[in-house]
């Protein structure tokens, strides 16, 4: 495809360039540019770089006009091969997670509303304060991972607690970069899925919890007011929310 990187590298190269241009751009915050792309790489935050500031765009491009529910951003966190879980559905936690105990649950069926049996939801969420496993130092490995699945008529139900909202680090060189603009680096509460079903196009999406803060400040620009859930509390205490997700028919062509 050398067009196509002639195209977008040629552009992406003449946009930078008019930005230095038109805003003056000195040696010395060219220098400090230069500084923090190596900081970023030695680092390791390419990936939450990209998951921050850029992915929500290529989502919306991708799917925003896809039928059936709406996605959002992967997001840097998900771990490949969470285990399938067993029913009655329970993310593994610790003994004593904190946070407030929740069920969720739903229907997984087809745009056109067919129940989509033994769909498959692969969930993972942060724990109360704001922690994923095995990428901050806190929960163990595994916990707040799972996958579950939809029953006959196309149900499913887990069990988990409020995710805590989450900042992107504050110390390494995006959230240096994030405190130098000014912005916040706070994500709102969320709960991650990909739900998928023989013939369907997998669904990349993000519950958000709508009593959290940062809903309208979300530093990876990721919510979506069709995502926003509710949590009820319970007689017993416990919290309950739903969702019903629909998933558009597999495309004819794979994207990567
Ligand atoms: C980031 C964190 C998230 O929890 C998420 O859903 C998306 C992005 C991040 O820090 O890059
Ligand atoms: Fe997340």
């Amino acid at each position: 495809m050398p067009d196509r990187a002639n195209d977008l590298i040629g552009e992406i190269l003449r946009r930078v360039h008019e930005v230095i241009v038109e805003h003056d751009v000195t040696y010395e915050e060219y220098q400090t540019a230069k500084q923090w792309f190596i900081d970023v790489g030695e680092a390791g935050e390419w990936p939450l770089f990209g998951d921050v500031f850029v992915e929500h765009v290529v989502e919306e491009q991708a799917f925003g006009k896809r039928e059936g529910s709406q996605g959002t951003i992967l997001g840097p966190f998900h771990l490949p091969d969470a285990p399938l879980l067993d029913a009655p559905f329970e993310l593994p936690h610790r003994p004593d997670e904190s946070g407030d105990r929740t069920h969720v649950s739903g229907r997984v069926t087809g745009a056109d509303g067919t129940p989509l049996a033994n769909a498959n939801l692969d969930v993972w969420q942060a724990d109360a304060e704001g922690c994923y496993s095995s990428f901050m130092p806190g929960p163990p490995a595994g916990n707040l991972r799972g996958q579950v699945r939809t029953d006959a008529d196309g149900r499913y139900a887990f069990i988990t607690v409020i995710p805590g909202p989450y900042t992107i680090p504050l110390d390494g060189p995006t959230g240096k970069m994030t405190a130098a603009a000014g912005w916040s680096p706070w994500r709102p509460a969320h709960i991650h899925l990909i739900v998928s079903a023989e013939g369907y196009d997998p669904l990349v999406t993000q519950l958000f919890i709508d009593s959290s803060d940062y809903l309208d400040s979300d530093v990876a620009s990721a919510v979506k007011p069709e995502l926003l859930v509710h949590p009820e509390l319970r007689g017993d205490g416990e919290f309950e929310l739903h969702y019903d997700f629909a998933l558009a028919p597999a495309r004819s062509h794979a994207v990567a």
